[in-house]
């Protein structure tokens, strides 16, 4: 049978000429060769009946999964669907304090009332991971209120591949008939090592994956899978559709067949394991940076670097960019994340362990900044290292409306007059879009700080509500957050 690759390629040859979207005709070179729409032979994007319609099979066959969907619009529009997907306007939903901001989104346009689970720390520096005992609590307290959640929703693994005991959770949910969704944009990729930790899709009523995170799958391709006893798999692709453009791209969709012909031929994985498992070799002895090591609760594909108070995460990523051509994905404040997949070579794997090994030979073991636990030091704003205090993302904020009624009415004033308003916009910074304030919450001198200092951006303006009881202000940092 004609693979979709092949059916795009055959277009150049075969095809008839495009009196049809998109509008640069197929004339420009690379992508736009294939880049088409609705046309006959192909499919449609949000009701697939033909080629796309096969590739979701074979992505389900791949995972072993009941139901796949294939979107062109991300995680985001996956989390979006999944949540309305289970609830309703005026229904009550559980979800985990460090979910992405589409969540909190998807909470806002179905207008749910929300509780938030807090993670637990993974070590000092990594949230988190969302405990069965802390599920059981909040569902406990929900029902001691006279409510069922309508699903509950954590992200597994994390930004930082920090995984839940999500088979745990869902046997804890199941025997309520509480739907679970995980959002795992970041674990695409466990399914085909057992290096990885186990991705337990068969467990998870609705499992959300940006493929493009972590498979070799062009930016916005992710799957949607649905097991579930309690979720009707047709609900889901009816919110994909609403929430999905009506353009199909195929540059994207031809990504994901291609991925997983890859993964069929050539079976990366293993060297891409053998790989990692020397690069924390070679990193296992540094004396004053110190890299997470592989342990089962960890996706060892996340290279997590600490800087242990001898520099600033900004500064390794820096001397990592400038001096060793190593782009990395995230500065932190007291640590870099690099991340991996099965495309990286033996090559820049082992060049970031040797530049590594380097750096840290360079720096002087007396030279440590003494920090009480907590703190960090940080170069960001004031140019010299100053000791401060690490961002606590888990640091409790007062509720004072559910996110949709926050969001309303909002105008703006500066930043510094927020100070015990409440916010009418996720405060965040990208990445990884965990927010700080959610709508809702009251506003105090710690997030103030926190959005003045974020380095990339100058915020001066929120937006508050007519009554000025209201503030909202969103913005983004790029490459470094706090
Ligand atoms: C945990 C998590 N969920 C969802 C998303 C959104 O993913 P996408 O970019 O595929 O829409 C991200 C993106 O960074 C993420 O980190």
């Amino acid at each position: 049978m004609e693979t979709l690759s092949e059916k795009l390629r055959n277009l150049e040859t075969d095809g008839a000429y495009p009196f049809h979207m998109p509008g640069h005709k197929r004339q420009l070179d690379g992508a736009y060769r294939y880049d088409i729409t609705e046309i006959e032979g192909f499919d449609n994007l949000n009701s697939p009946r033909g080629i796309i319609a096969e590739m979701n099979k074979s992505i389900a066959d791949h995972y072993y999964s009941e139901v796949s969907f294939f979107t062109v619009n991300g995680s985001t529009c996956g989390n979006l669907s999944a949540i309305s997907a289970v609830a309703d306007m005026g229904d009550t939903i559980l979800i985990a304090r460090n979910c992405h901001k589409s969540v909190i989104n998807a909470v806002i346009l179905r207008k749910l009332n929300v509780e938030y689970i807090n993670p637990k720390m993974y070590n000092d520096s990594l949230i988190g991971f969302v405990s069965v005992s802390s599920v059981m609590q909040a569902v406990t307290s929900l029902e001691s209120r006279g409510t069922k959640p309508k699903a509950v929703v954590i992200t597994s693994p994390t930004y930082e591949g920090v995984v839940s005991d999500v088979k745990g959770i869902s046997e804890f949910l199941h025997s309520k008939d509480i739907p679970l969704i995980v959002d795992s944009a970041h674990g695409a990729h466990f399914h085909f090592d057992s290096a990885f930790p186990e991705d337990s899709l068969r467990d998870i009523d609705i499992c959300i994956m940006s493929a493009h995170k972590t498979l070799p799958v062009l930016n916005q391709g992710a799957i949607i899978h649905v097991n579930s006893d309690l979720v009707d798999p047709e609900n889901v692709m009816r919110y994909i559709s609403m929430y999905q453009t009506s353009s199909p791209s195929y540059v994207i969709i031809e990504s994901m067949s291609r991925a997983l012909e890859l993964i069929d031929e050539k079976n990366p994985f293993p060297e891409y394991v053998a790989n990692l498992r020397r690069f924390y070799e070679k990193t296992a002895d540094l004396r004053t940076l110190s890299v997470e090591p592989i342990s089962s609760d960890r996706d060892m594909g996340k290279i997590v670097i600490y800087t242990n108070n001898y520099l600033t995460g900004d500064e390794l990523g820096r001397t990592l960019r400038e001096d060793y051509r190593f782009e990395l994905e995230m500065y932190g404040r007291d640590y870099v994340l690099a991340m991996t997949s099965c495309m990286d070579t033996a090559e820049a794997l082992d060049g970031l362990a040797e530049a590594l090994v380097t750096i840290d030979k360079g720096i002087d073991i007396s030279a440590k900044c003494d920090a009480e636990p907590g703190q960090i030091i940080d170069t960001s704003t004031k140019g010299d290292a100053d000791l401060r205090q690490r961002i606590d993302y888990l640091r409790h904020h007062e509720k004072r409306m559910e996110p949709f009624e926050a969001v309303k009415n909002t105008v703006s004033m500066p930043v510094e007059e927020t100070i015990g308003k409440i916010a009418g916009e996720v405060v965040t910074a990208y990445p990884p879009g965990i927010p700080v304030i959610i709508p809702g919450e009251i506003i105090d001198e710690s997030d103030v700080d926190y959005m003045k200092e974020t380095p990339c951006y100058t915020v001066l303006w929120a937006k508050a509500q007519q009554e000025k009881t209201q503030f909202s202000k969103s913005y983004s940092a790029t490459r470094n957050w706090a």
